[in-house]
């Protein structure tokens, strides 16, 4: 009997099916051959997918915890699906949360700890994290049959992914064999299926509630978009040989890389091309034109995020009236209090700019006014959020600027 129990509290806190070999386990043993595509990555969110490396994501699991009494390392686990999907933990919350209740440190409370801190798992969405894709999987339900497109909507983080063995790095490229350090292989959701991979943690996602807390995939298929996601997010093919410092027999050849930076507002431009904006002045109105040139909306993803248009009316460049749009979400909760996406109760309005929108705003010009300036802001976390969750960190106070003009009336 004894036995039996000790098998299944094994089983329940079963890690990571597929054992990563240590020279593999870090993006630092990559770097080394693999500079270009390192020095990206490092800029990247996917490699601050942690809540030791992401302020805002360490303050939503407090936030949960203060308002839900679920321990953030078990909160974590459960967003680590995604967010960190080498962790593979099974039922562990119930015997964790006991024993952090009781201030115990059982071998079994340990154990998690030493999950969510390994160095894999700190470093988020990492190398050996998309690299170690050998399949990406489709729950039977998914194969729908009248809409193929349909068919990546069950499977989520690492439930969507099958590892493979560690020294056998997935990408686009068949064996060269210019190097013994790891081996190759092609895999298709690295080429034409690309987005797939993609898909996997960003197509969509609903809280315990059935309230929808991502979208992104999902809106994209209504799009109908020919380009793909790596097409924006990693930039154009560029020519380049792969590992260019490794001397090898085998004669290196000319391959098509891309950048590792996906792409979003802190580490590039993007959110620049995101919108086309037309601003005019007739028959005494203000007539704003917003166009989303993405497939996706604008903003999307994390569903925290606002869009802000700033009108400031001016008489000899004194303000005298200020009249400000936002774009985003408002989720609630039981007692109809704004609350975050995670834990809310519904979705109480969604304004951010849908998959080929034009959005077209009119407004009355101020009597006396001599001139008018618009400003359109992107806010990584939306201003009614920010003393709710006590967001400090100025990477997320910042506002981005997209767009600014002035006009005389
Ligand atoms: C000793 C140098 C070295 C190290 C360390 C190294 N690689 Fe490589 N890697 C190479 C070389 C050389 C190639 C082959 C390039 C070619 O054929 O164009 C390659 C190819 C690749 C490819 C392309 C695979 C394909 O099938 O298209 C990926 C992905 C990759 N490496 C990922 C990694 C990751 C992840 C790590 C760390 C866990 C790593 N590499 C560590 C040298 C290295
Ligand atoms: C035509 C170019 C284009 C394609 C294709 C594209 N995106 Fe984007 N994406 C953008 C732009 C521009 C932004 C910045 C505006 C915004 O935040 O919505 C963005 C933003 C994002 C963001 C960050 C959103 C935020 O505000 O937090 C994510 C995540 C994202 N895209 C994922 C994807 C995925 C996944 C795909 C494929 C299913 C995809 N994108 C396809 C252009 C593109
Ligand atoms: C979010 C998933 C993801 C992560 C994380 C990631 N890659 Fe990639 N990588 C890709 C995709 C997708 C491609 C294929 C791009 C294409 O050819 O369209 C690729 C291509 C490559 C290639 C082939 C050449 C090139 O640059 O296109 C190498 C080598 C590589 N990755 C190494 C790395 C290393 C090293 C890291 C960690 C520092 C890393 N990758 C992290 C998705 C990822
Ligand atoms: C294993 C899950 C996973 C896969 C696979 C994955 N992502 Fe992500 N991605 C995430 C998570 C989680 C974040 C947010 C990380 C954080 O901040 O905690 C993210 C962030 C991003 C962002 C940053 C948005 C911003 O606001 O700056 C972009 C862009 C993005 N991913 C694009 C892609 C593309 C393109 C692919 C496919 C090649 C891809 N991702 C594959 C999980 C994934
Ligand atoms: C279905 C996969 C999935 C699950 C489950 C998930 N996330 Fe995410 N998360 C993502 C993706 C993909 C992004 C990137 C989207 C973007 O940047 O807009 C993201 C982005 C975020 C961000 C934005 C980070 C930043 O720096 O801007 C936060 C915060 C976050 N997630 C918190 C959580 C928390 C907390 C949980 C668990 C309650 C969770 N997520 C569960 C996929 C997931």
């Amino acid at each position: 009997m004894k036995q039996i129990i000790l098998i299944f509290i094994l089983c329940l806190t079963q890690v990571s099916a597929t054992k990563i070999k240590q020279q593999y386990a870090q993006s630092k043993y990559c770097i080394g051959c693999h500079k270009e595509q390192g020095k990206d990555w490092i800029t990247s969110l996917h490699s601050k997918s942690h809540l030791t490396k992401n302020t805002l994501y360490l303050k939503i699991l407090q936030y949960i915890e203060e308002e839900k009494f679920i321990y953030k390392e078990v909160e974590a686990l459960r967003c680590g699906k995604c967010h960190n999907p080498r962790m593979d933990t099974k039922d562990i919350d119930l015997s964790y949360s006991l024993s952090k209740a009781y201030g115990i440190e059982d071998e079994n409370s340990k154990k998690i700890d030493a999950i969510l801190n390994n160095e894999t798992n700190k470093e988020g969405i990492s190398c050996i994290v998309c690299h170690n894709v050998d399949k990406i999987n489709y729950k039977s339900d998914d194969l729908s049959k009248t809409d193929k497109h349909k068919k990546y909507t069950l499977a989520r983080g690492y439930e969507a992914l099958t590892f493979g063995p560690s020294e056998i790095m997935v990408g686009p490229y068949k064996e060269s064999f210019r190097t013994t350090h790891h081996k190759m292989k092609q895999g298709t959701h690295f080429r034409e299926n690309v987005n797939t991979l993609c898909f996997a943690c960003h197509y969509d996602s609903k809280n315990k509630r059935d309230v929808l807390t991502y979208n992104t995939g999902a809106e994209y298929e209504q799009s109908k978009s020919s380009e793909k996601c790596v097409d924006c997010h990693m930039g154009k093919y560029e020519k380049n040989i792969i590992s260019p410092r490794v001397i090898s027999k085998v004669k290196a050849v000319n391959r098509n890389t891309r950048r590792h930076l996906f792409s979003g507002a802190r580490n590039s431009n993007i959110i620049q091309d995101a919108i086309n904006i037309s601003v005019k002045n007739k028959n005494n109105s203000l007539l704003i034109s917003l166009e989303n040139k993405t497939p996706h909306k604008v903003p999307t993803g994390f569903a925290g995020r606002e869009l802000e248009i700033e009108i400031i009316y001016l008489k000899n460049n004194k303000p005298i009236k200020k009249i400000i749009k936002r774009l985003n979400t408002l989720y609630l909760n039981r007692r109809g209090n704004e609350t975050i996406s995670y834990i809310a109760t519904e979705l109480k309005y969604d304004s951010r700019l849908k998959t080929k929108e034009i959005r077209k705003y009119k407004i009355q010009n101020i009597t006396g006014a001599t001139s008018v300036q618009i400003n359109i802001w992107y806010r990584l976390i939306k201003e009614s959020l920010v003393p709710l969750l006590n967001i400090e960190d100025q990477i997320f106070l910042k506002k981005y600027l997209i767009y600014k003009k002035r006009l005389k009336l």
